[in-house]
C-alpha cells in the first residue's frame, strides 16, 4: 500500500472505530539476542511514537542500543514538517547504507510523517531499494507484522494507510522517563494551514474518548509520575469531533482532579482557546501556567494567505487574556518569508513580538511542502531577505527571552529534577514556566519536586541551588 496526497487531503464522515490493541504471540522471539536503534526526528508527537515503538519490538524479544553499529535493526522515525528536516533523514540513510554494506543483515525501516509522503516513498521504493520496511502514522502497531512479513518474505515491505480512520488504545509504551510523560488526546488535524503538512501526513482530527485519557494518567499518577503533557497538533480542538459535549477545558480539569503533580499542554491554535480553558489554568495549581501559542506571522494579509483563522488584533486580544494567569510565559512559533511577504508585512510581525515580549519563540524560514496550497504560491522573497529577516526577527526574541529571564535572579521557583545536566555537579529540570534549570544537587534528588533559588541567568537556562 502506498500513500496518496489526494486521499489524505479527503476528510471522510465515516466513524472513528475505538480497539484495543492486540499482541499476536506468533512474533515473541523474532528478536531475540538482536539489538534495536531509533532514530527520531521532529515533534513530541513522534517522540511518544517512538515510546511505543520500542515498547513493540521488546515484545518481540529485541533490545534496544544506543549506537547504530551494534545495531540488528534501525528504524528511522521521520518528520515532514520542513525541507531540512526531510534532507537530514536522507542524509542519515547515506550513513545506514555505508554500514549496511559492511553488515548486509541490518534492516532498516522508515516510519514517521515522510513516510506518509508520497514523493517520499517512491524515492525509497526506486532509489533505496536496500531499505527494508515503511511504515506510515496510521499502522504504527503493526509493525511486528510487516517486520515478521519482510523478514519472511525478504523482501521491501511497504505499508502506508492514506486514510485513517481508527484510535487504537493500549498500544504498548516504554517511556524515555520515569518522571514525565507523554499523552495522546488526540490525533490529526483539521486546520489545513495553507503551508502545513500535518493534516495530510497525519489524517483527519480524531479525539481519544475521555475515559481512556484520564485511565491512563491515573495509571501514571499510580506508577509515581509527577507530570503529564496533553498531546495534539491542536489540543484546543480537543472533543469538537466527538459528540459528548465535553471540550479541553473539561478534560484539563479532569486530569488535574486526578492529582498529578504537573499538567501541560502542546500546541494551542489561537482559534480554539477558550475563556473555560484559561479558568481552569488559573483555578487548578496543577495545570501549569505555560502556553505555546503560535503566531506565524503578525500581518494580516499573510495570516489570511496561510488560512490562520485570526487577525493581529484577535490574535493580540487573547494573549492579553492569557497574560492575566498569574505568572505565566508564554511562547510562540513564527514563519518568514511566506510567499510575498512584504517589508511591511514582516514589520507587523516585529510589532507583535515587540507587543507581546515572548518568553521564547521557534522561528523558521517557510519551507514549501509538495501538496500543500502555499506551495504552489508565488514566492518572490529572495533567500537572502529570508535570511535577513530571520536574523532580525532572532535578535528580538533573543533580547525578550533574555529580559524575561532576568525576572526569576534571586527567587525561589518549583522544579521537577529529571535528568542529569551537562553542567558538572547538576542535575536538571523544568520550572511550572517551562524554563530550563540547572540544578547544584546530587542524583538523590532525581524525580523530585524541588524549591530552587535561582543564582544565575543565561539567555536559554537559569542555574540554581536547592532552596530548603
Ligand atoms: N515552513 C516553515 N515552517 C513551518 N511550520 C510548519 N510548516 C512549515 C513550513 N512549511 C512551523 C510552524 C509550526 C511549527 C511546528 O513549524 O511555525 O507552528
Ligand atoms: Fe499545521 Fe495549522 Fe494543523 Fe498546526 S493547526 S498542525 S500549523 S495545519
Amino acid at each position: 500500500m502506498l500513500p496518496s496526497l489526494l486521499e489524505a487531503k479527503k476528510r471522510t464522515n465515516n466513524e472513528v472505530k475505538n480497539y484495543k490493541y492486540t499482541r499476536c504471540n506468533d512474533y515473541n522471539n523474532i528478536g531475540i539476542n538482536k539489538k534495536y536503534y531509533i532514530k527520531t526526528y521532529g515533534c513530541q508527537m513522534n517522540v511518544h511514537d517512538s515510546e511505543n515503538i520500542k515498547a513493540l519490538l521488546e515484545e518481540m524479544s529485541f533490545s534496544e542500543t544506543d549506537s547504530m553499529e551494534d545495531a540488528d535493526l534501525i528504524i528511522l522515525n521521520t518528520c515532514a514538517i520542513r525541507e531540512n528536516a526531510h534532507n537530514k533523514v536522507f542524509g542519515f540513510l547515506g550513513r545506514v547504507k555505508h554500514l549496511k554494506e559492511t553488515k548486509p543483515d541490518i534492516i532498516t525501516g522508515i516510519c514517521g510523517c515522510m513516510a506518509q509522503e508520497e514523493n517520499v516513498v517512491s524515492e525509497i521504493k526506486n532509489k533505496y531499494k536496500w531499505v527494508d520496511i515503511v511504515f506510515g502514522t496510521h499502522n504504527l502497531s503493526e509493525l511486528p507484522r510487516i517486520l515478521n512479513d519482510s523478514i519472511k518474505n525478504n523482501k521491501q515491505e511497504i505499508e502506508v494507510l492514506s486514510i485513517e480512520g481508527d484510535i487504537i488504545e493500549d498500544i504498548p509504551v516504554k517511556r524515555d522517563s520515569k518522571y514525565k510523560a507523554w499523552v495522546n488526546i488526540m490525533y490529526g488535524c483539521d486546520k489545513f494551514c495553507t503551508y502545513c503538512i500535518v493534516p495530510y501526513t497525519r489524517g483527519k482530527q480524531r479525539s481519544r474518548n475521555p475515559k481512556d485519557i484520564i485511565r491512563e494518567v491515573e495509571k501514571l499518577v499510580q506508577d509515581g509520575y509527577k507530570e503529564v503533557t496533553l498531546l495534539g497538533q491542536n489540543v484546543n480542538a480537543y472533543g469538537k469531533d466527538l459528540d459528548l459535549n465535553y471540550y479541553m477545558g473539561d478534560l484539563l480539569k479532569d486530569v488535574a482532579e486526578t492529582g498529578i503533580a504537573r499538567v501541560r499542554f502542546v500546541t494551542s491554535h489561537p482559534w480554539d482557546f477558550t475563556d473555560d480553558m484559561i479558568n481552569i489554568i488559573k483555578e487548578y495549581d496543577n495545570v501549569m501556567p505555560y502556553i505555546h501559542l503560535p503566531l506565524q506571522s503578525g500581518s494580516d494579509r499573510i495570516l489570511k494567505l496561510m488560512g490562520r483563522r485570526y487577525t493581529k488584533e484577535s490574535y493580540l486580544e487573547l494573549f492579553n487574556k492569557l497574560k492575566t494567569i498569574p505568572n505565566v510565559s508564554i511562547t510562540t512559533d513564527i514563519i518568514v518569508g511566506f510567499p510575498g511577504e512584504t517589508e511591511e508585512d514582516f514589520e507587523e510581525t516585529l510589532d507583535v513580538v515587540n507587543k507581546c515580549k515572548y518568553d521564547s519563540a521557534f522561528t523558521f524560514i517557510f519551507s514549501p511542502r509538495d501538496g500543500t496550497p502555499a506551495a504552489k504560491m508565488k514566492d518572490d522573497v529572495t533567500l537572502t531577505t529570508k535570511n535577513e529577516r530571520l536574523q532580525r526577527l532572532n535578535e528580538l526574541v533573543n533580547k525578550y527571552a533574555s529580559l524575561n529571564n532576568q525576572k526569576y535572579l534571586n527567587k525561589i521557583v518549583d522544579v521537577l529534577i529529571e535528568d542529569r545536566s551537562n553542567k558538572d555537579g547538576c542535575l536538571m529540570g523544568y520550572t511550572d514556566t517551562m524554563k530550563l534549570v540547572n540544578v547544584k544537587c546530587d542524583d538523590s534528588y532525581l524525580g523530585k519536586l524541588v524549591k530552587v533559588k535561582i543564582t544565575d541567568i543565561k539567555t536559554w537556562s537559569l542555574d540554581g541551588e536547592l532552596a530548603e
